[in-house]
């Protein structure tokens, strides 16, 4: 049951300088690829995320020791005395990289028995391709009551996506780490969490090379000790606080990312109008006057991201003319649309296609978080509206963002939680 709501009292300019939080989905990959080693790792710069606190409670279902120190962003693991292979449902259903336990316990211990993966509904999300990268990889693979059990000793194969997929990249690639022999894994997927997670494995002795590439090689080997290791920081979060700056029509400074890694949207927001300048690991992003609309097509990396597609509508919602976004990796990733036109926006959807005309202005409203980044293009909308905005099932939010509301407050926005009300019979009233 949620516990609050999300209340914004919007128009106001975000100004000054914000950190960016170690990466959501590098965490959620880094953490299970610990199960590899045969001695504890300390992980450093992990976000304090409901994601990352259900892993430490799959963690400490399977009987791994683990300390985790939120403020500190610190987690030592160690894994070296299992107690059991299976993840459970209700555990294995609070979030997607849950996959992630499949490739580890099966490397590792040539077993594994897990629950289907959640996550937020964007549409159909199988996991065929980490299921045909095991088998070829000699596992044999069967459902009992929803569980899916994984069993092999495991040699080295050539396996080839049939589609770009970064879950199964990662998976496949944690599991060939301890297969006898060579994997070659071709048509990769090759964002920035893949290669810090292939970098982490190679910190623990794994022999990967090739990450960040569509061809990723690996030598197997027959042990992987512990180490110490600091994960990237987060894409995701670094692109919605750029959106956020320029959305407000702010001036925000934000530091400890990492430029490289922001390209498609720096372009486009320059596209737009927007004035996005970078040094080392400091982005600034700056809008005095109207933005332009754009056409934007998500693609796998280096190519436009499709979590950043959310927020970045909600920054259209106010460009000058219409602009055209395609999705094309999710079937179903535009809900948050249905809530921001509550607020007064413009937009028609077609199939993965949305158009947005842009309005002078938004007004606040009651609305909806339907998923991790829908949430956040909520929030800034809220940010971005005249009057007061309430979101609820914020919880989606929280389970990707470090300290979202905190950071955008000490840029001068007003975001703040109330308990729900609930009227007699229990339910919410809005
Ligand atoms: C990861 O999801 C991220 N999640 C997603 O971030 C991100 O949107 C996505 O990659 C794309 O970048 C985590 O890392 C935990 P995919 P994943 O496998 O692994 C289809 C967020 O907001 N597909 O690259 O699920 C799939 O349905 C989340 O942080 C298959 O058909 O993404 C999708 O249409 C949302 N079969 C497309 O491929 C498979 O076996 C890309 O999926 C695997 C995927």
């Amino acid at each position: 049951m949620p516990e609050y709501k999300l209340v914004i009292e919007g128009g106001r300019a975000l100004k000054g300088e914000t950190q960016v939080s170690g990466g959501k989905n590098t965490s959620l990959a880094v953490i299970p690829a610990t199960i590899l080693a045969e001695d504890p790792c300390l992980l450093d710069n992990l976000p304090d995320i409901s994601d990352v606190r259900v892993l430490e409670k799959i963690f400490s279902h399977l009987g791994a020791k683990v300390s985790w120190n939120p403020e500190g962003k610190q987690m030592g693991i160690d894994p070296s005395n299992l107690t059991t292979n299976t993840v459970p449902f209700h555990l294995s259903q609070r979030m997607r990289a849950s996959y992630y336990l499949m490739g580890a316990l099966l490397g590792r211990y040539g077993y594994a028995r897990v629950g289907y993966p959640g996550g937020c509904d964007l549409g159909s999300r199988p996991i065929d391709q980490h299921l045909k990268g095991f088998r070829a990889l000699g596992a044999s693979i069967k459902e009992e009551q929803g569980m899916i059990v994984l069993e092999g000793k495991l040699r080295g194969a050539n396996i080839n996506f049939d589609m770009v997929t970064v879950g199964g990249t990662i998976n496949v690639m944690l599991a060939a780490c301890r297969a006898e022999g060579d994997t070659t894994l071709t048509n990769c997927a090759k964002e920035p969490h893949i290669v810090d997670t292939a970098n982490f494995l190679n910190r623990i002795g794994a022999h990967i090379r090739g990450a960040g590439t569509d061809t990723i090689r690996i030598r197997g080997v027959n042990k992987l000790r512990g180490a110490s290791y600091t994960v990237i920081p987060d894409q995701i979060e670094t692109g919605t606080l750029m959106i956020a700056a320029a959305a407000t029509r702010g001036d925000v400074v934000i530091r400890g990312c990492i430029p490289t890694h922001m390209e498609a949207l720096t372009a486009k927001l320059l596209e737009m109008g927007i004035l996005v300048t970078s040094q080392d690991d400091v982005i600034s992003v700056q809008l005095r006057q109207g933005h332009r609309a754009i056409r934007l097509s998500t693609q796998e990396y280096p190519g436009f991201p499709t979590d950043l597609q959310q927020p970045m509508s909600a920054l259209l919602t106010r460009a000058v003319g219409t602009s055209e976004v395609i999705e094309n990796i999710f079937d179903s990733r535009f809900k948050h649309l249905d809530e921001m036109r509550k607020m007064g926006a413009k937009s028609t959807i077609n199939g993965r296609v949305a158009y947005i005309e842009g309005v002078p202005e938004l007004q606040g409203a009651p609305v909806y978080a339907p998923d991790l980044r829908g949430g956040a293009a909520l929030v800034i909308a809220g940010l971005m509206a005249n009057g007061i905005t309430e979101i609820y099932n914020p919880e989606n939010i929280a389970r990707g963002y470090e300290h979202l509301e905190s950071k955008l407050n000490a840029l001068g926005g007003s975001i703040r939680r109330e308990p729900l009300e609930l009227d007699n019979n229990n339910a919410i009233s809005i």
